[in-house]
């Protein structure tokens, strides 16, 4: 029987250390922000679960609608042996691409990779009684400080998919894409997932739904704050805000602070104090243009092969391939 592997490069210190560092520079700069990776312990990746149900949030469902349609042609195009996801979550969606590689007869392992622990051992063990005969190779670790740790044991396709992308600003992206067309050799590939620039009254919807599933979901970092590093920041007093950002073309998550308090972070002995009103950066998603991304892309030595839409033109799947640079 296949083996289950699981590498933690990331563990729960790391993990806790990156956070004090962040939550340090973040709470204290002007504007306040945090990285979004903070968002996903067990309880943040259930409520993004439950985010992709949402009927206001359609990413999920485009992008499964062109997996549904296009893994075969990927299965075919790519040949991997290797199926390596970044930001995996619960892998839901990427059994179309497990069960296409599989009937294309060339895939050898799968290769989950994500910073919550919780995530990846729920979908690990999921996906172990699913496909018994797979071997699945699960690593807990960042994706912008550690691909090198991706294995290299045949062709390898990297899919990263969801619009995740998106949670990078542009100066972050650049570096991410360049660091990891250099873990890759010239003919390996990237499938990544982008949504797409589209009216406001569609995008902003999706990020502030009627049921305040993702209004909980951004509130989640601070109950992360609060158990992490002892602080005492009161959720109910911060308002979920989702914002359209015309010129950036992404848009912003924020916690408004609903009256002005002070709050301490105790494991930082950090005083932060809150103007009523203020507010606090949680997220950027980023929405892309088709001539933008793949100049993006093509800088960091991927060319685009194809380029996939769902039937309402909402998201993206790009398949694009590493060239000699
Ligand atoms: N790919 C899935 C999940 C998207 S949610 C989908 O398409 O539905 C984003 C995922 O990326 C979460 O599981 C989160 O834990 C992971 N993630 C966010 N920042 C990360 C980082 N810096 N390194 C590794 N994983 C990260
Ligand atoms: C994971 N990522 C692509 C999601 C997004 O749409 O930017 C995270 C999310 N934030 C709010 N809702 C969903």
């Amino acid at each position: 029987m296949p083996e289950l592997d699981l590498d933690v490069h990331l563990t729960e210190e790391d993990l806790a250390a990156a956070l004090r560092e962040d939550a340090r520079s973040g709470l204290t700069a002007t504007p306040k922000r945090l990285p979004p990776k903070y968002f996903y312990d067990a309880r943040g990746s259930a409520l993004f679960e439950e985010i992709t149900r949402l009927p206001e949030y359609y990413p999920t469902r485009a992008e499964r609608e062109i997996l549904a349609d296009r893994a075969g042609a990927i299965a075919r195009i790519t040949g991997a042996k290797v199926l390596v996801e970044l930001g995996s979550g619960s892998s839901e969606k990427t059994r179309l691409l497990l069960d296409a590689l599989r009937e294309h007869g060339t895939l050898g392992s799968f290769v989950p990779l994500d910073v919550s622990g919780a995530a990846l051992r729920d979908a690990l063990g999921q996906l172990h009684a699913e496909y018994p005969d797979l071997h699945l190779h699960g690593i807990v670790a960042d994706f912008v400080n550690h691909l090198e740790v991706l294995p290299d044991s045949g062709t390898r396709l990297v899919a990263f998919l969801g619009g995740t992308i998106g949670n990078f600003t542009p100066a972050e992206r650049a570096p991410f894409l360049a660091a990891l067309r250099a873990r890759l050799s010239p003919g390996e590939w990237l499938l990544l997932g982008a949504d797409l620039v589209k009216d406001p009254a569609v995008l902003v919807p999706a990020y502030d739904d009627a049921a305040g599933v993702t209004a909980q979901f951004n509130r989640n970092v601070l109950h992360v704050l609060n158990r992490e590093l002892s602080a005492d920041f009161d959720p109910g007093s911060f308002a979920h805000v989702a914002l359209w950002d015309e010129a950036e073309e992404w848009i912003e998550m924020r916690l408004r602070a609903t009256r002005p308090m002070t709050v301490r972070v105790a494991d930082l002995d950090l005083d932060v104090t809150f103007a009523g009103g203020e507010e606090l950066r949680t997220e950027v998603s980023a929405k892309f243009r088709r001539d933008g991304l793949t100049a993006e892309l093509a800088t960091a030595g991927f060319a685009v092969r194809d380029w996939w839409t769902d039937r309402a033109g909402r998201f993206a799947l790009t398949l694009a391939v590493a060239v000699a640079v």
